[in-house]
């Protein structure tokens, strides 16, 4: 929560309505409003600890931070409310504008989510193939979607937004989250402290999957701050084309410019078959119904755990970006 505070109060300086919303929401006691807001419930999620599915590596604990207890739903409100109160901070998203982005989803969620909130419109470009509960949860919120093909994935959303964005600047406020300092500095002053704090400064190795890289480069870089030895292991798809909605293949896809690849001690894939066999282990060996991404972070996790020496004791961390409610029509749940 730390950090976010300390963001909110930043805004409080700040004379606009927009500011002073923000600062409210986070000083219920010094407005002497009852309750917290939406966006005040950002963040602070729980660590879980992995009671069984771990058992073949008896030294090795398995925790993951559950982002579907942000309010929309995924790790991606922590950026979006960064990237949106950068925006408000420096004028740049101010009455009037619309907010628009290219997002395979979870950020678009976000977005719509904050900007109902905050009373913005918001546009977003995302690929056709998107899972449709994604699509329906962007159409409550209010917003505008645009679909792009499939087969360009979220690169050819990336692109038209581009397009329309240099066609009508003053139109529009565009965070651009793959190139947002922000987008990882979001993560740098929460995800990360909450870790630290969660595990008591027990955490031996930090495990993220890569999609924008904000989670994993924004966490990775505070994490090393706090204790140079936590390894820290980023994971992508180990194919170009895969079901792991929300990563990317850097090799072949388009490198978001906050995307640093000095920082990993390891870099693994992960095969979506794996991933779709762990997602059911997790549903009904843990009772946690989390989504095909969040199943391949742990399937890096094992990867990780497969090298550590059976007599040191770890501390194995990652992060489930979200729930597998939006997921749930997809056919791999049916497979054997
Ligand atoms: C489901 C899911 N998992 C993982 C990620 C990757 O997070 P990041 O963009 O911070 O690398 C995303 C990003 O959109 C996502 O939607």
């Amino acid at each position: 929560m730390v950090a976010f505070r300390a963001l909110h109060l930043d805004c409080l300086q700040m004379p606009t309505a927009e500011h002073n919303l923000l600062g409210d929401t986070a000083a219920p006691g010094r407005t002497g409003r009852t309750g917290r807001s939406v966006l005040d419930s950002i963040g602070n999620t729980p660590l879980l600890r992995l009671e069984r599915i771990g058992r073949a590596f008896p030294h090795v604990e398995f925790c993951a931070k559950a982002e579907w207890f942000n309010p929309g739903g995924s790790v991606k409100d922590r950026p979006a409310l960064g990237m949106l109160q950068a925006g408000l901070a420096s004028g740049a998203l101010r009455p009037g504008k619309t907010i628009l982005d290219a997002t395979s989803g979870n950020t678009g969620i976000a977005y719509a989510m904050i900007g109902a909130a905050l009373g913005y419109p918001v546009k977003l470009f995302l690929p056709e193939n998107a899972s449709h509960e994604r699509k329906l949860v962007l159409f409550a919120y209010g917003a505008e979607t645009v679909l792009t093909p499939g087969d360009e994935g979220t690169d050819g959303a990336i692109r038209r937004v581009r397009e329309l964005h240099a066609a009508e600047p003053e139109k529009y406020f565009y965070p651009d989250q793959y190139s947002h300092a922000a987008n990882w500095q979001a993560h740098y002053h929460t995800t990360a402290n909450e870790i630290w704090e969660q595990t008591g400064g027990r955490i031996t190795h930090f495990v993220a999957g890569l999609g924008t890289s904000g989670t994993f480069v924004g966490t990775t870089r505070r994490l090393k701050e706090l204790n140079p030895a936590i390894r820290c292991i980023s994971l992508q798809p180990d194919a170009p084309f895969h079901g792991l909605e929300g990563w990317k293949h850097m090799a072949t896809a388009l490198r978001p410019a906050i995307y640093d690849d000095t920082l990993a001690d390891e870099d693994l894939g992960v095969s979506t078959e794996e991933a779709y066999g762990l997602v059911k282990r997790l549903a009904r060996e843990e009772g946690l119904l989390v989504s095909p991404s969040a199943a391949a972070a742990l399937a890096g996790c094992f990867q990780v755990a497969a090298g550590i020496p059976r007599g040191e004791r770890a501390v194995v961390v990652t992060v489930f970006a979200d729930s597998a409610s939006k997921y749930l029509s997809e056919r791999f749940w049916q497979e054997t």
